[in-house]
């Protein structure tokens, strides 16, 4: 019966949501882990309320009036109806106000500037005493540190979710929203954008990984290190074609000419996940891919795209970028 199956499938898709990287109900983070315990307990505490009130409308159902007084009928409903479920959802509502104080939690020494741009994520370090250092589509953060997200958009609404590690926030043009979230665990996980920000929305994904502090810091310092030139072969000739090809009027390459701010920094893509703000695997494939189409991986996407180049020379420069690590 189509009841039975609109059933299975919706246990399927509840119980698909419970584990993996991109789950709010399997928490990396202290911000997450007290939503999955709010859930929970509203979970219960609705489940309680629902076998309850159920119980107590099928046993009216089986009452005879004539073999009751008018009270009991009356008490069953102010009983069911308004004392039980004032007492539950006042119980219930503890747990949510007291985790509101947490909310305003002062954010640790490193933070992190994420603007949401159609469609890919500006990202950038900054840390106490230190120049910022510029990255896109990816984000790395130390385990068991309070993290302060500066959240902005240049254009359109877009929201910051990474649901392993916070709540979403919203990333709205003309304000800056802030995120301080904990990670608790090490590991990868996924960040999307969950507010439609137009034909790539679905597209604008990121990864989330967070390794013990002490790498986490050694990452940064390579992370703030200019590009390493390539000193021969299709790496170098890609170098020279990025540079005539104009690519640096987009994109910032620290260490070289390009200079761009329109597009994601490159200086160390090669580093990164995934290419098109996790869209396509990080590799030479991709990359040859992602420069000659970048249209068909992501419609309307600001980039055109460079199919018109010989191969020999998308080859070139998918090597370079990919020596940029
Ligand atoms: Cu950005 Cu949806």
């Amino acid at each position: 019966p189509p009841g039975r199956h609109i059933f299975a499938l919706w246990l399927l898709v509840a119980a698909g949501g419970c584990s993996g990287s991109q789950s709010a109900l399997d928490p990396a983070g202290r911000e997450a882990g007290d939503i999955a315990f709010l859930f929970w307990t509203m979970v219960a505490g609705g489940g309680v309320l629902w076998a309850a009130v159920a119980g107590i409308a099928v046993y009216a159902t089986r009452l005879r009036p004539a073999e009751h007084p008018e009270w009991v009928g009356r008490g069953l409903i102010l009983g069911g109806g308004v004392a039980l479920p004032l007492l539950v959802l006042t119980g219930l509502l503890v747990p949510g106000l007291a985790m509101l104080p947490s909310l305003r939690t002062p954010g640790g020494p490193l933070r992190i500037a994420v603007s949401g741009e159609q469609w890919w994520w500006r990202v950038a370090y900054h840390r106490p005493g230190g120049e910022p250092v510029a990255s896109a589509n990816e984000i790395r953060l130390p385990r068991g540190e309070q993290v302060e997200l500066v959240l902005t958009s240049p254009d359109v609404i877009h929201s910051f979710w990474i649901p392993s590690l916070a709540g979403k926030v919203d990333m709205i043009p003309g304000r800056t929203n802030r995120l301080v979230l904990e990670p608790t665990r090490t590991g990868t996980f996924r960040g999307a954008c969950a507010e439609f920000c137009g034909t790539a929305h679905a597209l604008m994904a990121f990864a989330v990984v967070v390794v013990e502090p002490a790498e986490f810091d050694a990452w940064l310092d390579r992370e703030a290190a200019p590009a390493a030139a390539p000193s021969e072969g299709p790496a170098a000739r890609g170098a020279e074609l990025f540079d005539q090809l104009g690519c640096g009027g987009c994109h910032t390459i620290r260490g070289t000419r390009a200079q761009g701010i329109i597009g994601p920094d490159l200086t160390h893509i090669a580093s990164r996940r995934s290419l098109g703000a996790g869209i396509l695997p990080n590799d030479h494939a991709s990359l040859v891919r992602w420069i000659a189409a970048t249209s068909e991986v992501k419609p309307e996407v600001r980039m055109p795209a460079f199919g018109m180049l010989p191969a020999a020379e998308l080859e070139a420069l998918a090597s370079y970028l990919g020596s940029l690590r």
